[in-house]
């Protein structure tokens, strides 16, 4: 899986309405010193997970994917693969698709093979040069299907192409679990968005992890080769090269928790010694065992996530899982156009 830009959070508005309008988003380093410094002052210190991919957190995160201890992936894939032909005949002919964070859009070819005259494509993700050479590249294998990507960051408002007057009914695609690193009341609110994107009656495909046994859980995030740890410690060089911080790396252990009472693994940088750290001419004191939280991977029951989406107006039309249950996709059909009827 080509991974770009499942994280980034801002978008800006288009340039035009035409097939292949779009905006290139310049990353905010404002934003990030800022998110950097609150996180670091916090009494428990914390950066959020959405800086992880940079180029090198982008390529470690392809290498992630491919590990025998993520089975996250492969075992989704594999559920999209079996499954495919009735997914595409529950979101209907004349659906207009939309994929939020659609990297290469490797999982929705299998969709859009089987989608029946869909009335377009939607792909958004900020990393803009890679959605433009992906749309090009889908154009040519699907020259029937209008290929309409934006580029920009997919947790704020996305305004509807005009093919979306065209379409019988609108749809989203969201695979790959990313839900999960949003905190519950975050996880709320975006899905509300997403009820708003495809209005009342339409549908959300979306790949959500399920819980499972506690040493599977951990040795997906915390696998034999390093690959993980890699990843989360590479929050670090980032922020030394863009930041001007001098975080010592072998100063840091990588670590993966499982909270019971949150249903979350837990991604930290652990220090292991007393030791003061300067990021913008701003020092930050670490006592040893000291630890950043960097993410939070929320793992669902069906009834849990049931709830949570039921909160943001959908309810479940359908679940596929593999035969351990390791993970799920659902079809969810959004109620209202984002609210809880029943709140
Ligand atoms: C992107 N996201 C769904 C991944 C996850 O499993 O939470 C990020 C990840 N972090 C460590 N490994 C993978």
């Amino acid at each position: 899986m080509k991974r770009s830009g499942l994280h980034p959070y801002r978008q800006r508005s288009l340039t035009g309405e035409a097939a292949g309008a779009h905006v290139d988003e310049a990353p905010d380093a404002d934003e990030f010193l800022s998110d950097v410094l609150r996180g670091l002052s916090a009494r428990r210190k914390t950066l959020p997970c959405k800086y992880f991919y940079d180029a090198e957190g982008s390529r470690l995160f392809d290498e992630i994917c491919e590990l025998d201890e993520y089975y996250v992936t492969r075992t989704e894939v594999g559920i999209l693969e079996a499954n495919v032909a009735e997914m595409a005949e529950l979101l209907g002919d004349r659906c207009l698709l939309f994929e939020y964070g659609s990297g290469s859009s490797v999982k929705t070819r299998l969709l859009l093979d089987q989608l029946e005259s869909p009335a377009g494509y939607v792909p958004i993700d900020i990393s803009c040069d890679h959605l433009l050479a992906t749309a090009d590249d889908l154009r040519r294998a699907y020259p029937e299907i209008p290929i309409l990507p934006i580029c920009s960051d997919y947790t704020s408002a996305v305004t509807l192409p005009p093919a979306a007057a065209f379409a019988r009914n609108r749809a989203l695609f969201f695979p790959g679990s990313t839900l999960g690193n949003f905190a519950p009341d975050e996880s709320i609110d975006f899905l509300t968005r997403m009820a708003s994107l495809v209005g009342p009656g339409g549908l959300v495909l979306i790949g959500e992890d399920l819980q499972k046994d506690v040493q599977v859980l951990l040795d997906a995030y915390d696998d034999a080769d390093g690959v993980t740890a890699a990843f989360n410690l590479n929050l670090l060089s980032r922020i030394n090269q863009e930041l001007g911080g001098n975080f010592r790396l072998d100063r840091f252990s990588h670590e993966a928790r499982w909270n019971e009472k949150r249903a979350r693994v837990e991604m930290h940088l652990r220090s292991e010694v007393d030791q003061v750290v300067q990021v913008a001419g701003r020092a930050f004191r670490f006592v040893p065992g000291e630890t950043i939280w960097t993410e939070s991977s929320h793992k669902f029951t069906p009834e849990a996530f049931a709830a949570t989406a039921k909160k943001a107006g959908f309810c479940v039309d359908r679940i596929w899982t593999d035969s351990k249950r390791y993970f799920s996709i659902q079809l969810l059909r959004a109620v209202t156009d984002g609210a809880d009827p029943e709140a």
